[in-house]
C-alpha cells in the first residue's frame, strides 16, 4: 500500500501527508484496507474548501445550473439503463502464484525467456514411475502428439541434468529413456489421475541474466501451493518472449487469462440476500442526475440549456488501486450534467449552429451554440477553475479522445490531466499527466436510455421550437428531420432494437420536432475530488533550504496552497506566551476572524518554529501580536505583523482592516 520505492518525491509527499494529518490509510490500526483513504484534520479542510469552491462556481454563481443531492444506493434498473451492469468492467487477471490481481491492460510489458512446465509431481509419484517403467510399453499406441512434445521437453530437461532424481530413477531400473518415454508418461498420468491429481501447466518469465534456477524455484513454490509436496518439475520448455503482458512483473509467474470483472460494489437491500434484492453502490454520481432530470426541470423553473450539478461519493471495486489516492475504491466526484438542445433544434430556431475553434474560451454562451461550442466552453471553464485554485496551465495536460477511444454515443471527450510526480513520459519524452477530469459530449444517450428502461418520457417541450418549426420551408424541415431521424435510429439500432421497431420509434421521435419536443443532449464535466486534492498537494509541495548563522543548512517544507484552498487561512500568534496582555489581544484577533475563516491560534515555541509549522500546513498568512500592537510605539497601536508564507515578507496591518483584507485574498 505504500508508494513504490522508486519515486522518492512521492514518498516524501506521502510521509508529509501522514505526519501533518492530510491523509491517513483507512483502518490503519488493522493493517489498512487497499484502495481506501481517510482525510485528517488538514485534509478534511482542504477537501471541504475544494468542494465548496466547485459548488459555488458551478451552481450558486450561475443562473443556469442547480444542484442535486441524491442517494448512493438507487434502483438497480438505473445501472441496467446506463450500461454499467453489462459493460462496466475491466479485463482482469490474477498471478497464479500470489493471487495478486492485475488489470490485464496495465501489466507492464516484459521480455525474457519463459520457462514452461507441463506439470509437477511429488516424490511418491516419482517412485511409482520406477514401478511403471518396465510395464507400460503397450501403452505406446495410445500416446498423443501433444504428449510426445511434452515428453521430449521433459527428457531434454533430464539431459540437461535438471531432474537428477528422475534420471536416477530411470538408471536404477536400467531403462532406455527414449523407448520408454511414451509409456511412462501415460503411466504417470494414470497414476496422478488415480491420486486425484491433474496435470497443471505453469510458466515463469525470467528477465535476461537471471539463472534458470530462479524460475524453477518459483515454479516449485507454485506447485507446492497446489498441494504437491516437495515437487519435482516435469516437462520444462523454454520460449523467447517479447513485450508480453502474460507474466507478473513482480515475480515472473504466469497470470491467468484476462476475464471481465464488474467494478460495481454489490449489496442487498433488506434482510434477504437474494438476486431480487441486489443493489449497487453508485459507481458515478451522474446517473442520479439523469434519473431526476424531469423532477428538477419541473421544480427549478429552468429551461434547456441548463445544468444539474452534484458532489458525492462514488465506489468502484478497482482491480488495482494505485498511486496513493489517485485510483481509490471509494472516492468523491463533482459532476455537472449540462443539458443542451440538439443541433437540429438550434438550427430550426436560429437558422444556423455556431461552432467555435477547438482552443481558447469561446466567451459568453450564445443561443445558437451547438454541442461543439458548449463542449469547448466547458473545457475552458473547467481549466479556468483549476487556474483559479493554483494549478497553472503548465501543470496541466490535455487529451482529446480519438474516434477509437470514444464511447459509441459520445461525440467528443477532452480529459484535463495533471502532471503528477508519478506521471510517465510518452514516446516523445513529454510528460502528459493523468486524468483529473473528463469533459464529454454524450449526445442524448443517457436520457434516451432512461426513457427506454423506465418507460417514462424524458423529452422536453420547447415553445420556441414549435413556433419556429411552423415557419420552416418544407425543404428545411425535411433536411433537419432526416438528420434527427438518422441519429435516433442509429442509437436505437446500436442498443439492439430491431430494425423495424427502430424505424418506427425514430419516426415518432422525429415527428415530435414539429410539436416542439426533443430529448436534450448533454455535456458532462466530471471531476474527481480526491484526484484534485492529490494534485493540489503535489503542486503545493516545496522544499526550501535555509542556512543559519552557524552555517547549518536545514530543508523545510512549505506547502504553497492557493489561499482559496489552503486548509488554514491564517495563523494568529502572540509574540510571547507569558505576557497576558499579548495573549488577550491575540485571542481577541482570533475571535474577530473565526466566524469568517479557519484560524489557527498558536502560542507554543519560538515564533520561528510557529511560522515553520504553519508553512508546512500551507497556511498562507500569519499575524503576530507584539508590543507595538499594544501601543509601545503609539502610531502602531492596534496593528499586527502580517507575514506571507511564500516569501516570508512582513508588513503591518490595522486589526480593523484585517478581516476584509484576508477575505479579499481567500475568496
Ligand atoms: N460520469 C462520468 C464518469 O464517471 P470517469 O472518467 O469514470 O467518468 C470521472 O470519472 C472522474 O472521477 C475522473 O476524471 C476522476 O477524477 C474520478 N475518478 C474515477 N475513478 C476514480 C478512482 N478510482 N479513484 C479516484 N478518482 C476517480
Amino acid at each position: 500500500m505504500a508508494e513504490p520505492k522508486e519515486n522518492p518525491l512521492m514518498e516524501k509527499i506521502v510521509s508529509l501527508c501522514k505526519r501533518r494529518g492530510f491523509v491517513y490509510q483507512s483502518s490503519e490500526i488493522y493493517g489498512g484496507i487497499n484502495g481506501f483513504w481517510d482525510y485528517g484534520p488538514l485534509g478534511a479542510e482542504l477537501k471541504r474548501n475544494v468542494k465548496e469552491l466547485w459548488w459555488n462556481t458551478m451552481t450558486r454563481q450561475r443562473e443556469d445550473v442547480v444542484g442535486l443531492e441524491a442517494t448512493i444506493i438507487m434502483s438497480p434498473e438505473i445501472w441496467k439503463a446506463s450500461g454499467h451492469v453489462s459493460t462496466f468492467s475491466d479485463p482482469m487477471c490474477d498471478c497464479l502464484l500470489t493471487k495478486k490481481r492485475f488489470r490485464a491492460d496495465q501489466v507492464e510489458p516484459q521480455s525474457g525467456v519463459a520457462y514452461h512446465y507441463a506439470t509437477a509431481t511429488d516424490q511418491t509419484s516419482l517412485q511409482k514411475l520406477a514401478e511403471l517403467a518396465g510395464a507400460s510399453k503397450a501403452a505406446e499406441a495410445f500416446i498423443s502428439g501433444k504428449e510426445i512434445e511434452i515428453l521430449s521437453a521433459l527428457f531434454n530437461s533430464v539431459d540437461n541434468d535438471h531432474h537428477p532424481l528422475l534420471k536416477q530413477t530411470f538408471a536404477e531400473v536400467g531403462m532406455d529413456i527414449e523407448n520408454s518415454a511414451h509409456a511412462l508418461f501415460n503411466g504417470l498420468r494414470g497414476h496422478l489421475k488415480s491420486q486425484g491429481q491433474k496435470t497443471i501447466p505453469f510458466a515463469v518469465l525470467l528477465q535476461p541474466g537471471k539463472p534458470p534456477e530462479s524460475a524453477r524455484k518459483i515454479a516449485k513454490e507454485f506447485y507446492a501451493g497446489r498441494g504437491i509436496k516437495d515437487p519435482v518439475l516435469l516437462g520444462e520448455q523454454t520460449e523467447k518472449v517479447e513485450n508480453s503482458q502474460r507474466f507478473n512483473p513482480e515475480n515472473g509467474a504466469l497470470l491467468t487469462d484476462p476475464r471481465p470483472f464488474n467494478l460495481m460494489f454489490k449489496t442487498y437491500v433488506g434482510p434477504v440476500e437474494s438476486e431480487d434484492n441486489v443493489a449497487y453502490l453508485r459507481p458515478e454520481t451522474a446517473q442520479a442526475i439523469f434519473a431526476q432530470f424531469k423532477n428538477v426541470l419541473e421544480t427549478s423553473r429552468q429551461k434547456v440549456p441548463f445544468g444539474i450539478g452534484q458532489i458525492g461519493k462514488a465506489f468502484r471495486n478497482e482491480v488495482t488501486p494505485r498511486n496513493y489516492t489517485f485510483r481509490s475504491r471509494e472516492f468523491e466526484q463533482m459532476e455537472l450534467e449540462f443539458f443542451i438542445k440538439p443541433d437540429e433544434v438550434i438550427e430550426a430556431i436560429h437558422g444556423n449552429v455556431v461552432t467555435v475553434p477547438e482552443t481558447g474560451h469561446p466567451g459568453e454562451p450564445q443561443p445558437n451554440w451547438g454541442w461543439q461550442a458548449w463542449h469547448q466552453y466547458w473545457v475552458e471553464e473547467r481549466v479556468r477553475f483549476y487556474e483559479g485554485i493554483g494549478l497553472s496551465r503548465e501543470t496541466l495536460g490535455f487529451h482529446r479522445q480519438t474516434a477509437e477511444e470514444l464511447a459509441h454515443y459520445a461525440r467528443a471527450c477532452v480529459d484535463i490531466l495533471f502532471k503528477f510526480p508519478f506521471s510517465k513520459r510518452d514516446e516523445k519524452g513529454e510528460l502528459k499527466g493523468e486524468e483529473l477530469e473528463g469533459i464529454a459530449a454524450r449526445s442524448d444517450f443517457d436520457l434516451s436510455q432512461h426513457q427506454r428502461f423506465s418507460g417514462k418520457p424524458m423529452g422536453v417541450f420547447d415553445e420556441e421550437l414549435r413556433a419556429a418549426w411552423g415557419k420552416l420551408s418544407e425543404e428545411k424541415k425535411k433536411e433537419l428531420s432526416d438528420r434527427y431521424f438518422a441519429n435516433r435510429k442509429k442509437y436505437l439500432v446500436k442498443m439492439g432494437v430491431a430494425e423495424e421497431q427502430a424505424t418506427k420509434e425514430a419516426t415518432n421521435d422525429t415527428n415530435g420536432l414539429a410539436k416542439g419536443q426533443y430529448i436534450p443532449h448533454v455535456i458532462e464535466p466530471s471531476a474527481g475530488v480526491d484526484r484534485l486534492i492529490l494534485s493540489l498537494i503535489c503542486n503545493a509541495y516545496t522544499e526550501v533550504s535555509k542556512t543559519d548563522e552557524k552555517g547549518k543548512t536545514e530543508i523545510n517544507v512549505v506547502m504553497k496552497f492557493h489561499p482559496r484552498v489552503a486548509p488554514i487561512k491564517v495563523g494568529v500568534m502572540p509574540l510571547l506566551k507569558n505576557k497576558p496582555e499579548l495573549v488577550k489581544k491575540a485571542l481577541e484577533v482570533r475571535d474577530i476572524l473565526r466566524p469568517w475563516m479557519n484560524v489557527f491560534y498558536d502560542d507554543g515555541g519560538s515564533i520561528g518554529r510557529r511560522y515553520a509549522r504553519q508553512d508546512e500546513a500551507g497556511t498562507p498568512f500569519c499575524v503576530t501580536i507584539d508590543f507595538d500592537t499594544l501601543g509601545e510605539k503609539p502610531e502602531l497601536l492596534d496593528t499586527v505583523t502580517l507575514r506571507y508564507r511564500d516569501d516570508g515578507k512582513q508588513e503591518r496591518l490595522k486589526i480593523s482592516e484585517l478581516r476584509d483584507w484576508l477575505l479579499s485574498k481567500i475568496r
